[in-house]
């Protein structure tokens, strides 16, 4: 199981001693919301952020774009060193060529789906994908209600990729905790993302070190 904190919730004027805590944490990656006021209704952070975030951390960067036409920003991640570029199925029209894009940028391609998008969308590109993201909230804002009819999508969406002997990761994101990351986990995910769990937890890296567990 791969563990991914979303630094989204929390307080951005400690935000060195946030990236120390995940640096030395059993997480695997880091997880970047980005947000642009238009495919969600919430704008986040971005470059100057990013960059001085970039020269600090030393977890992979798992970078979840919620943004319309996100392919004009692929070389921008790519010189940030993201590891995962993940786009959100319903802001891309060419979503083929995207995801081609972010790999011939030398990073791996994630396919986000919001709650109302069934699995089946993926079908056609599944083969292609790194990574498939299953949103279990409204993407938007940290700290809401977990969705459980996307339980059953982890599930069907498992039995699909294990049809197809396929390596494809299985992302979570929204509303994950002790509780619905473990529901998660046995459905089928291998990718946990996490913000209001951790960060809001009285101790973060024991939180991240029972999540981990
Ligand atoms: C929601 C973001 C999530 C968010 C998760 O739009 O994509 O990554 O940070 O936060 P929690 O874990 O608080 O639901
Ligand atoms: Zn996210």
């Amino acid at each position: 199981m791969i563990l991914a904190p979303s630094i989204l919730s929390v307080n951005f004027l400690h935000l060195k001693k946030t990236v120390e805590i995940i640096n030395s944490s059993e997480a695997d990656w880091i997880h970047l919301d980005i947000m642009d006021g238009v495919f969600v209704p919430n704008l986040s952070f971005g470059f100057p952020v990013l960059k001085d975030l970039a020269k600090a951390i030393t977890k992979p960067m798992d970078a979840h774009l919620m943004i319309v036409e996100p392919q004009k920003f692929i070389n921008d991640f790519r010189d940030l060193g993201v590891y995962m570029l993940t786009v959100q199925y319903e802001a891309c029209t060419h979503l083929h060529r995207t995801i081609y894009a972010i790999k011939d940028a030398g990073m791996k391609a994630g396919v986000a789906l919001n709650p109302h998008s069934p699995i089946e969308f993926l079908q056609d590109v599944l083969d292609d994908l790194d990574m498939a993201l299953i949103m279990s909230v409204n993407p938007g804002f940290g700290g809401q209600k977990f969705i459980p009819n996307s339980i059953d999508k982890v599930r069907r969406l498992r039995a699909l990729i294990e049809k197809r002997n396929l390596k494809t990761l299985i992302q979570v994101d929204g509303g994950i905790n002790l509780e619905t990351g473990k529901l998660m986990t046995d459905a089928g995910a291998d990718v946990l993302v996490a913000g209001n769990a951790i960060f809001n937890a009285k101790n973060p890296l024991e939180m991240i070190r029972q999540m981990k567990q």
